[in-house]
């Protein structure tokens, strides 16, 4: 049986447009559209003909748009959760009341297909605004504590625009903040109807402008000191560049990237579905989805029978006008575009591999690439490796499941996984190990409001979705309140120069410590007393306290000079002696039980209170805060090793309630080594409050302490010998804080760093972690780090760990 063509109509569409004049598009700033300025041509990529014109932002238009937005915020932030909701409520329904509208133009002007527009990117958006009206209800009580975190600058590409527009308008709204948003330059039109639907519905001026335009404008966008946090999806590239922009800005960033997931399939597969799974994860939107699964990875027996049947299936499948409700396949978005899928396809053939494609041609108007298959690839060639962003998949073969995860985890990326098999034990003993932010088991490509979205390593960070994607768009109350962020947060900079003093490499006079002043003052007429044994200052890596490589010494002095002690200087070699230890440490401790980790936090809790006063001694030496505030300081220290121990085996994910028959499980997983630069001040408890997390969620750390205050940590050697801590898994560097920070936040093994210092410090950790694009948690505010309500909970939970939703469909 042959289809004929059934499209849909575009009229109203082009009426839409026609209400423009001349189908010219200002930006929408402050309820209003401003005058169209230089504009640029939108192109409909399945006739290459011009759709629309809109304006290219500039200065202007960026700071306008930004000042529209700081000026709604007190507003839309003081609004209950009640009234944010009626308004997110009002966007839901209207995208309901327009979706036809929505699903042609989104069809016109990125290529997809309607049938996808109209049964998938859509409801979709509808759901999400649904969904967070929800979160803003329930803002108050569940996130209470928390606040907007103020004006966001929100950029997003053009495979998904108006859905990529929802996940990230519904979530701000919801948590008060306003937002900046630029779509793709490729696809601007779903978020310009967007917003004159939303200033239709009564959404306050302001709180949602829309500003078109290309990367500059997007670079103009993160640059802007008023903003506040930036969402990017998008290239790794741009992001990485976003990385590097907004280091040490004190902007909260959130991106989704780029990724080359992998699609296993076990032998036990039922083939058939398989074969759907697989025309739904690459050629579905012709490609251009970050989480396609683009690397088929079938187990050896079954390889040919595979191939065959997806060929047959690849004959099969139509591409056409996207209008045409009958069609599977659409357009590309634009030549650049299609170039680039040409270009590595290309060089998959000069590799060596073998291309097939089916024997039906593409529409030769407009821009259109047939589905392409490639067997006898090599797991290191160029398509194996990078994201090619169109409809290619690439087959690689394994022998066994230890095998598949091994050839799934050889990528940079970590976005996404599928797993196809009929033997859930395998299905869920796989879903672990795959380093990637979303599995799904025996399905692909499912997406739904209520579970987060986002990956693991170059794939980005943040999650969008669900309550985890609401962390994104909130900040503590109270942290970093009355901070004006530059030099402020750290004494570091203030206790380098009187607390600390790099001494290279020599021991001093004796370097005995405490007593080398009382030593250096005798004068002959009192009895010689009998000297402190001399001690060797000492770093502690995978257990052992090590000498420091280049046997430098940092002394450390009371703050009336009086030297009180050494400690080692660390240097490059030793930070990745400790990385080395702490990644070999982390393949046990990251599977360790929850039940264990939380005994030996206890017990870690119970050798420091016998050894109390000790400890309270020292940080008064170091500190000068007096007795009393030191006993406190270790009392508090020792609570929080309770209460890491009391989270260790609680901090549970959750079970989505997604729209399926079936479910899905978001897992806490530890991020893997965490490298962590502690506070200046409170020299136990800041490190005690920083690697009691770390380590209770399963990760391994390198910790540089306090730089002017490291006695207490290095005390500490000992409390973690005699606790059953694993060696490796807390290594501690002292030295230079924001040095060894910089080797930490460059380290390709380390998978996140923290930060709590100063300005400079925060910009140069942001920055250097831009290499692997690896998690940051820097921070110049300064905490009251005894009071609980900042110095503990779920703030650092949520940091030490990652979410991983493994989507689990069931029925027949
Ligand atoms: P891109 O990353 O350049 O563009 C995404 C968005 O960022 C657009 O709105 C763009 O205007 C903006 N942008 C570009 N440079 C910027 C800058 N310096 N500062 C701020 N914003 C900036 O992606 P592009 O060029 O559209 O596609 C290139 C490749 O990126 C694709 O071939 C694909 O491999 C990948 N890609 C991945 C996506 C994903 O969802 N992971 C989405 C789009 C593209």
């Amino acid at each position: 049986m042959e289809y004929g063509p059934a499209p849909e109509s575009d009229a109203e569409a082009r009426r839409w447009l026609a209400s423009h004049r001349e189908q010219q598009f200002g930006h929408f700033i402050d309820g209003i559209w401003s005058r169209p300025g230089k504009t640029f041509d939108v192109i409909d990529p399945s006739t290459a003909g011009v759709l629309a014109r809109v304006s290219q932002g500039a200065k202007p238009d960026i700071d306008a748009a930004v000042a529209a937005a700081k000026q709604a915020l007190p507003g839309w932030k003081g609004l209950s959760g009640h009234g944010r909701a009626r308004h997110l409520y009002a966007l839901a329904r209207e995208i309901q009341k327009h979706s036809r509208l929505f699903a042609v133009v989104e069809s016109m002007d990125n290529g997809k297909s309607i049938r996808e527009t109209r049964d998938l990117d859509i409801p979709l958006v509808a759901r999400h605004f649904y969904h967070h009206a929800g979160w803003a209800q329930l803002f108050e009580s569940e996130f209470a504590g928390y606040t907007s975190v103020g004006v966001v600058g929100q950029i997003i590409p053009w495979n998904f625009p108006l859905l990529m527009l929802a996940w990230k308008v519904a979530p701000a709204l919801a948590a008060g903040n306003t937002v900046v948003l630029k779509p793709a330059e490729f696809t601007p039109l779903t978020a310009l109807l967007f917003a004159e639907i939303a200033g239709e519905a009564g959404i306050p001026a302001g709180v949602v402008n829309i500003v078109t335009g290309d990367g500059e404008t997007g670079k103009l966008l993160v640059e802007h000191p008023d903003v506040d946090k930036i969402a990017f999806t998008g290239s790794t590239e741009v992001g990485r560049i976003i990385r590097r922009a907004t280091a040490g800005s004190g902007k909260k960033l959130s991106l989704e990237l780029g990724g080359k997931s992998p699609f296993i399939v076990y032998d036990d597969a039922d083939l058939d579905s398989v074969v759907e799974g697989v025309v739904d994860a690459i050629w579905f939107n012709q490609g251009q989805v970050c989480c396609a699964g683009s690397r088929l990875l079938v187990q050896e027996g079954i390889a040919d029978r595979l191939t065959t049947k997806l060929r047959a299936r690849m004959e099969k499948l139509r591409i056409g006008q996207p209008l045409d409700k009958a069609i599977d396949m659409g357009a590309i978005v634009a030549p650049v575009q299609l170039d680039r899928i040409r270009g590595l396809v290309q060089r998959g053939v000069d590799e060596g591999a073998t291309m097939w494609q089916p024997s039906w041609a593409c529409p030769t108007e407009g821009y259109f690439y047939p589905p392409t298959l490639f067997t006898d690839v090599q797991p290191s060639s160029m398509i194996a490796q990078v994201e090619i962003f169109g409809p290619v998949l690439v087959t690689m073969t394994f022998r066994t499941p230890e095998e598949s995860v091994a050839l799934a985890n050889n990528t940079p990326f970590g976005l996404a996984a599928s797993i196809w098999t009929e033997s859930i034990n395998l299905a869920l003993d796989i879903a672990p190990k795959i380093k990637a932010g979303v599995v799904w088991i025996n399905s692909t490509n499912l997406f739904d409001a209520s579970s987060g979205f986002g990956g693991y390593r170059e794939s980005g960070f943040g999650r969008e979705g669900g309550r985890e994607g609401m962390w994104e768009y909130v900040k503590p109350v109270g942290v970093g309140i009355g901070d004006s962020g530059l030099g402020t947060g750290d004494a570091s900079s203030r206790g380098n120069a009187t607390h600390a003093t790099w001494e290279s490499g020599h021991l001093g006079r004796g370097a005995s410590g405490p007593n080398d002043r009382a030593n250096a003052a005798h004068d002959g007429r009192r009895p010689l007393r009998v000297p402190a044994i001399n001690r060797t200052p000492k770093l502690f890596i995978g257990g052992k306290q090590t000498r420091p490589d280049q046997g430098h010494v940092r002394r450390v002095h009371a703050p009336n000079g009086a030297l009180i002690g050494e400690v080692g200087e660390g240097n490059r070699k030793d930070i990745r002696n400790a990385v080395e230890a702490a990644h070999s440490a982390w393949k046990g401790w990251g599977k360790a039980t929850g039940h264990l980790r939380a005994q030996i936090l206890f017990y870690i809790g119970e050798n420091l209170a016998a050894r109390a006063e000790e400890f309270a001694r020292r940080v008064d030496a170091q500190t000068g805060c007096g007795e009393i505030e030191a006993s406190r300081e270790v009392d508090v220290s020792i609570s929080r090793l309770f209460t890491y121990a009391a989270w260790a085996d609680k901090y549970d994910g959750a079970v989505h309630n997604v729209p399926i028959r079936g479910v899905a499980l978001a897992m806490n997983e530890p991020i893997g080594v965490v490298g962590i630069a502690c506070p200046s001040e409170r020299p136990l408890l800041g490190f005690i409050s920083l690697v009691a997390p770390a380590i209770a969620m399963g990760n391994a750390t390198v910790v540089i302490p306090s730089e002017p205050h490291a006695l207490s940590a290095t005390d500490f050697y000992s409390v973690l010998e005699t606790s059953d801590v694993p060696a490796g898994v807390v290594n501690i560097v002292t030295g230079a804080k924001d040095a060894l920070a910089r080797v930490l936040a460059e380290h390709d093994d380390v998978e996140a760093v923290w930060y709590f210092g100063a300005a400079a410090g925060v910009k140069l950790v942001e920055e250097a972690s831009a290499v692997n694009m690896k998690r940051t948690w820097a921070t110049w505010h300064r905490r009251d780090w005894l009071d609980a309500r900042h110095g503990e909970g779920r703030e650092f939970l949520r940091e030490a760990t990652q979410v991983k939703n493994i989507w689990v469909p069931y029925g027949e």
